[in-house]
């Protein structure tokens, strides 16, 4: 398959996916996600697909989140379409597939890159590696999943302290509190991904598919619906706008509270 922003291939039943937008940070923009979905598909239909490594090009960004400059101008309708084509087609589609995905975080994992790594099964981060969720930042709040899944994983009282602070976190304390399971230098990142697939890669893959099924039966669904409808709300404020026109034209923002 050839993709314009993403690299795919299949290596010994594993299919390495690189995000391949180095000079944007590899931002999840609209073709991006386009691409993702549909090798994410491929793989759920492919049965020589046993598990998946998804990874950024480079070594600064796994992914610096959803594309700022597209989504500048969207209407509140608009940003919750937005969530919710990408939420089904990218990020649940990730979590529900039959396949373990297993995210290598090689960089900042930001916004909609932090909330593509919390989707994937497994994730493993490169010393270097920095997470969080800036929504906040530009008047808005993850749309992708990440009020969700972030409190899955490390309880509401961290997951509310990093949305509402913006701040990321380095890999060290991403570890300590179990949003990745592993850690190590940027060198051996892929690597340590193999291990770990090679060992599920040798399982019963219905069995495998069962687990996540199973794993992921644990989490109640209903808040999802209301990550996207407070989404789309963001977009009909004043403070969204001035958010991104402040990322855009590189200086602070003034939020007003409307
Ligand atoms: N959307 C669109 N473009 C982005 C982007 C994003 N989420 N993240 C980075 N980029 C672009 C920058 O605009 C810049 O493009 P340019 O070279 O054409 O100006 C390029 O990627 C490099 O980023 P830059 O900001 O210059 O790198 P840096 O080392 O100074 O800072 C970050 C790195 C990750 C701290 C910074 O890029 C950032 O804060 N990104 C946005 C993160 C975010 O808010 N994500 C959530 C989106 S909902």
């Amino acid at each position: 398959m050839t993709y314009q922003n993403i690299l795919s291939e299949i290596k010994t039943n594993i299919l390495y996916i690189t995000i391949n937008r180095e000079k944007k940070l590899n931002a999840l923009n609209k073709e991006t996600l386009a691409e993702l979905a549909d090798v994410i598909a491929y793989a759920e239909e492919t049965g020589e697909v046993r598990a998946v490594l998804l990874t950024g090009a480079g070594e600064k960004a796994f992914v610096a989140g959803a594309d700022i400059s597209e989504f500048a101008a969207y209407s509140t309708a608009e940003g919750e379409e937005l969530a919710r084509v990408g939420q089904a087609k990218v990020f649940n589609a990730i979590e529900n597939s039959s396949k373990p995905f297993l995210a290598a975080i090689n960089g900042f994992a930001l916004g909609g890159g932090l909330e593509l790594a919390m989707a994937c099964h497994i994730r493993v981060a490169a010393e270097t590696a920095r997470m969080g969720l800036p929504e906040v930042t530009l008047g808005l709040i993850p749309g992708y999943g990440g009020t969700q899944r972030l409190t899955h994983l490390v309880g509401k009282g961290r997951a509310l302290e990093m949305i509402t602070t913006a701040e990321m976190i380095t890999a060290e304390k991403a570890e300590k509190i179990g949003l990745v399971n592993h850690v190590v230098p940027l060198a051996e990142l892929i690597n340590k991904a193999e291990e770990i697939l090679n060992k599920i890669k040798e399982r019963a893959p219905l069995a495998i598919a069962s687990a996540i099924k199973s794993v992921n039966a644990a989490k109640d669904k209903d808040g999802f619906e209301t990550e996207i409808k407070e989404f789309g709300n963001c977009f009909g404020t004043e403070d969204f706008k001035e958010g991104v026109n402040a990322f855009l034209e590189k200086r602070r923002s003034e939020f007003k509270g409307r």
